[in-house]
């Protein structure tokens, strides 16, 4: 009998697919790079089913690659070589909403917009968001420590994570932290698997914490001429009011997301850089954000803007970042996903620029990201006559000059996107080489036959 209709015995065959269509959808996540080839899916429902699917693995030596709703950016839940994918798909319950700890425990197959839909329908609020929320799942979230757009007032995902309940790679499965708020019992497991790129084990079952919904926000587009100038608008809105997101976006990035989907451009000024504002305010504080305005205006920091005046405004102003990844997507872009200091960020940025003029002066390239959070996205696009490797491995070998600039500034190479497939080559620039043998060294404690995800992170 072959392994996986020895498998369709210990799962059930309705809850394992090799048909090929699946077998290269649930291959790939949101990279352009690589192609799915695993040996089958499997689907658990419970996690029996789960614990029975990892043991299975152990017992004949069987690579598994867990899977949520793939939208990652760096290869993590690529399976491209015969590996057993195990999607979180069916284990998709939310499972209680509980007013009194102000919190929400669901299946790692829930989507994030499923969670912040029901923490809104009993008056709470979930504050991870990102254009992928829709299907991003919450175990993928927690395995990848989502960051998004609300970092800047909210944190990560890691900060939100009350409980976490885990099938290890050897097969065990753990309550970590009991969901509770205080518990100084020794070593928190829970961080440690947030973020872990399913390396150590699987995710089935959160807890995560919820919290009042803000108060209604203004939305603001300010187009500025420098890089630096944006910090300057940064350190003004936030002297002034609560930033719940600073974002910014360059101006081929508007132009590409104007032209995909017919939108209006902020205003007609064209600026080389624009910053997304959104501060949160009561109606008092209203005048508060028309002052902002004028105080950037007054200092030759904006060079025009637009304040929003109803939600519906807002929420076009919010389209021009949040579409600018689903655009790009179409043109197979190359992804960088940097950080250092906020303090730092004006000099590095100098230094980013003249690296990539120098590296790239016939790409297109598009920066964006999380500016607030002291994160940039540099996308470079790839042009039509060089094939998929020949761009990769080029760009690659530019990843490597901007590695050196990233570890003099002791910055991140992956900001909030993780590091996967993607930039395993490049965590030495962040990470010591006693860090990552440590980081080997836990891997063989929870999963001793190493069986999850190979190949990614370490
Ligand atoms: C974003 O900030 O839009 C996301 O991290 C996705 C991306 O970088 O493309
Ligand atoms: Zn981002």
């Amino acid at each position: 009998m072959d392994i996986v209709s020895r498998l369709a015995g210990v799962i059930g065959s309705e809850n394992v697919s090799y048909c090929d269509s699946e077998l290269q959808s649930y291959g790939v996540d949101r990279t352009t790079i690589w192609e799915g080839n695993p040996k089958a899916v499997v689907f658990p429902r419970s996690v029996k089913q789960l614990q029975d699917i990892i043991l299975f693995a152990n017992k004949y030596s069987l690579k598994v690659v867990p899977s949520g709703g793939r939208t990652g950016l760096c290869g993590g839940a690529v399976a491209n070589n015969s590996e057993l994918v195990v999607s979180m798909d069916k284990m998709n319950i939310i499972k209680e909403i509980n007013l009194d700890d102000r919190s929400i425990t669901a299946e790692a197959g829930v989507t994030t917009q499923q969670i912040q839909v029901a923490a809104a329908e009993n008056h709470l609020f979930y504050p991870v968001d990102f254009a992928s929320s829709g299907s991003s799942q919450v175990g993928g979230n927690i395995a990848t420590n989502a960051g998004g757009i609300n970092v800047i007032r909210y944190g990560m995902t890691r900060n939100w994570i009350l409980g976490l309940r885990v099938v290890t790679g050897s097969g065990d499965i753990l309550n970590l932290n009991k969901s509770l708020v205080k518990n100084n019992t020794g070593y928190d497991f829970r961080h440690l698997f947030i973020g872990s790129e399913g390396t150590l084990g699987i995710i089935y079952e959160a807890t995560l914490q919820l919290t009042e919904p803000p108060k209604p926000s203004t939305v603001c587009v300010f187009g500025v001429e420098k890089f630096a100038y944006l910090i300057e608008v940064l350190k003004i809105c936030k002297s002034m009011l609560q930033v719940n997101a600073f974002e910014f976006f360059c101006n081929n990035a508007l132009s590409r997301v104007v032209g995909a989907h017919q939108y209006q451009r902020p205003f007609d000024t064209e600026s080389p850089f624009y910053a997304l504002v959104e501060l949160e305010n009561t109606e008092i504080e209203t005048e508060t954000v028309f002052e902002v305005y004028s105080k950037c205006v007054d200092e030759k920091l904006i060079t025009d803007g637009v304040i929003s005046q109803s939600i519906d405004q807002a929420r076009a102003l919010w389209r021009l970042r949040e579409d600018i990844s689903e655009t790009l997507w179409h043109f197979q872009p190359y992804k960088n996903d940097i950080s250092v200091r906020i303090s730092k960020m004006a000099d590095f940025l100098n230094d980013v620029s003249q690296l990539i003029q120098k590296n790239y002066p016939d790409f297109e390239i598009i920066w964006y990201g999380h500016i607030g959070d002291g994160n940039i996205h540099l996308n470079i696009l790839k042009p039509k006559n060089l094939s998929t490797l020949q761009f990769k491995s080029f760009c690659d070998g530019v990843s490597m000059s901007l590695g050196e600039l990233i570890s003099k500034y002791e910055g991140s190479i992956s900001a909030e996107h993780g590091v996967g497939l993607l930039k395993k080559e490049s965590l030495r620039f962040s990470r010591s080489e006693d860090e990552i043998n440590l980081m080997k060294s836990i891997k063989k404690i929870f999963d001793p036959n190493a069986i999850l995800n190979p190949g990614k992170l370490i």
